[in-house]
Parts: structure tokens; sequence; C-alpha cells
């Protein structure tokens, strides 16, 4: 990826994670971009203006105020000249700034001052980051265009485990990538897409899985980034890496998936590939459910789960114009995603044999049928890889055709 030529706007606001900045200024310049760093007052305590000045080779700005930056009064001059601005780390305050339009600094001035696409990676404590009034200030920007990478989950600087660590620098690199738009017919578009199984839980050390890999969910996420789309990834529980340049989402249970499908709308289109339980345990025990003296096995009183793919293909303005659902059936294949077309009121069904035989759960290859309302298209037998590419290419004839 080169970014040859590309002028990024580095906004450093106050948080631990700002080192990595001092990284990140270096990868972007070896592929070639122009980097200019803005620091926040509470930045500069992680990182000094020295540093970035001698990695960026450009003058840091601080000040709103400032006579000696040769910025002047320019904020708006700044913002102009760049191709996109990225806010690493992204804070809470300063995410809460932007959603309300204040500017009552250099960095918050130049946010509001900007028509660039913005980029935010945030990096906070999980739990102001789980906070409500976190999540619907991002809310409000997602549906502003503002576009997001991580944060990642993992141990914290303050000890705490959980959401909230900066994306690592290689997915922001990815995300500026997609954000400057390499030009692909998906460009400015959102994708949702759903992957994986989900795990249930019975008590705290068991639950109910399946055996779905996520091969095809991430590969679908992964093609559709490849076309220029901006997109979130809601994984359940899958032992694969994180397609680059995708912001991922991961859950474990189907109630869970379900809220963060939401949190990640406005979408253009959502593709639904997750393998999403379709019963929950009623009451999962406290404690590890122990075996009776008498030998007589526990019962369970399950519950129905919410129908993800039903509830994004429900009509209303939040609906995205193209909702996916993927079959996969044992026998009766194209009868039964027929039924599911109408049933949840997608557009596409992508329906498969997942027959122990054909190997498709947990293997490489796929062999699917597209069932739309004006019929059945059966592709060949190809990789997970080469489906998704084909289905991306699908998605954005689809979304042009509604435009
Ligand atoms: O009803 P069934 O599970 O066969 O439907 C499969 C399709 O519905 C898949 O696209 C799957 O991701 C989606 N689904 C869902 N939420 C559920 C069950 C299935 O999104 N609870």
């Amino acid at each position: 990826m080169t970014l040859a030529g590309r002028h990024i706007l580095l906004v450093i606001a106050g948080g631990i994670a700002a080192y990595k900045c001092l990284d990140l200024i270096r990868r972007l310049r070896e592929r070639g971009a122009q980097v200019r760093c803005v620091l926040t007052k509470a930045g500069s305590h992680f990182v000094t203006p020295m540093a970035l000045a001698a990695l960026s080779e450009q003058p840091v700005f601080e000040d709103l105020f400032a006579l000696t930056d040769d910025f002047g009064m320019s904020h708006i001059r700044a913002s102009r000249e760049s191709d996109l601005l990225v806010v690493a780390p992204a804070t809470a305050n300063l995410i809460a700034k932007m959603a309300h339009g204040l500017a009552d600094d250099l960095a918050s001035t130049l946010l509001l001052a900007s028509d660039k696409p913005i980029l935010l990676a945030p990096a906070m404590n999980v739990v102001m980051w789980n906070h409500p009034a976190t999540q619907a200030n991002l809310a409000i920007l997602r549906n502003r265009g503002v576009f997001q990478v991580g944060p990642g989950t993992g141990e914290m600087a303050c000890g705490e485990e959980g959401a909230g660590r900066l994306a690592e620098v290689p997915l922001i690199l990815d995300a500026i990538a997609t954000a400057l738009g390499g030009g692909g017919p998906l460009t400015g578009r959102r994708a949702l897409v759903t992957s994986g199984p989900t795990f249930e839980p019975i008590d705290p050390v068991r639950y109910i899985g399946n055996r779905s890999s996520g091969k095809q969910g991430h590969a679908i996420a992964a093609a559709l980034s490849r076309l220029g789309a901006s997109v979130t990834l809601v994984s359940g529980p899958a032992a694969l890496p994180d397609p680059a340049g995708v912001q991922v989402v991961k859950v474990e249970t189907a109630v869970e998936m379900l809220a963060a499908c939401q949190t990640a709308l406005p979408a253009d289109v959502a593709v639904c590939a997750a393998a999403v339980a379709d019963w929950r345990v009623a009451t999962p025990a406290a404690q590890k459910t122990k075996k009776s003296a008498g030998g007589a096995p526990p019962v369970f009183e399950m519950t129905l789960n919410p129908d993800i793919l039903a509830t994004l293909a429900e009509a209303g303005p939040g609906r995205p114009k193209l909702v996916i659902g993927f079959a996969a059936e044992t026998q009766d294949l194209i009868d039964h995603a027929r039924a599911k077309l109408v049933r949840k009121g997608c557009d596409l069904i992508v329906a498969n044999d997942v027959s122990a035989a054909t190997g498709t759960f947990g293997g490489d290859a796929n062999q699917v049928h597209l069932v739309g309302a004006d019929g059945v298209e059966t592709w060949p037998s190809l990789s997970k890889t080469e489906v998704a590419g084909r289905l991306a290419d699908r998605i954005a004839a689809l979304l042009g055709e509604r435009d």
C-alpha cells in the first residue's frame, strides 16, 4: 500500500497509547505520506512535541492562539491541506467534544473546521469505552460518516481487561488506506458482516456452540474491504486472524451479536454469514452445574434467540439497502432457501449444502447458490475466498443499481 503524496493530519489526544503514534508516524512516512501532528495538552503528557517533530520532520501544532506556530489562525488551512484527519488515540473526551461540536482547543477546532474524512482510533479504559455516553457519541459520529478503527480487546495499561486498547498500527494503516479510498467500487459504502458461531452459556464453564469456522464470513468482510467499503465484522468465537482493514467486534452470544450489529448501523449492506444459535439456555447457572447424586442428567429450559438477519431486514429508515443471509442446509437446499428469503425479508440468500460429505463446515471450499426474488444462480465449487470476491462484486453491482 503506497500513500505517496497523501497528507495526513494526525491528532494525538491524551492517553497512554499515544506512544504508539511514534511508530504510526514512521510507518506512514515509509509509505510516502506527509504527516503533520497536532498534540492536545493532555497528549503532551504522554509524548513530546520534540519526538513528533523529529519523526514527522514537520512542526508540531499545540496551541490555538500561538503566534509562533506558522499556522497563524489558519485552522481551516491545516485541514484543507490534508487528505485525511486521523485521531489516534481518540479519547472519550475528544470523541464527546467532536460529537457535540465543541471547539475549545486547537485539536477540537481543527476537527470542527474540517470537511475532510476523519478516522478515529479510540483508546480508553474499558468502563469509559462501554459507557452509554461514549457509545452514543460514537454512534453520532458514525452517522456523520466518521471512520473508526478499533479499539482492540485485551489487557490495558490501567491493569483492567477488555475493549479499549488502541488498534494495532498495521490495522490503523489499513483503515487509513480504506478511508482515503482505494478507488474501489464500494468506496464510501459501509458494510456489516456477521461471522462465526455463537456460544450460548449453560453455566460459567459450559456452552452450546456449533461447528462454524467463520472462514466464509471473514473472507466476505475482507473482500468488501478490498473493494473500498468501510467494514464492521461482528464475529462470534473464531480462531481466525482479524481481516486487514476491517473493524472487528468480538462477541459470544446471539444477544451480544444483535446488539453489536445494531451499534454498527447505519450500513449500506449487511451480510449475515454467522451460524447463530437458534436457542439459548433461558437462565444459565451462576455456578458450575454438578452431577447429581443419583446421576440424573440436568434438564435445561431453552428460550428463542433473536433472529439477527430478520431484525436487520425489517423495513424502516435504518434498513441497509441490501440485506443478505445464508442458508446452511443438509437437505432440500433451494426450497429451504426460498422459504428463508421470504420469512426473513432479506434481498438475497446464499445457500450452501453443509452435509458432512461436502466438507463445507471448517473447510476451504464452498459451492453456493444465490437465491433471490428473481431466481436461482448456481456457482461452481470455489474457494471461500473466491466466493467472497464474487459476492462482493455482486454487492457492488446491486448497490450501484439501487442508487
Ligand atoms: O434460520 P436459519 O438459522 O437457517 O437462517 C440462517 C440465516 O439467518 C443466516 O444468514 C444466519 O446468519 C441468520 N441468522 C441470524 N440470527 C439467528 C439465526 C440465523 O442472523 N438467530
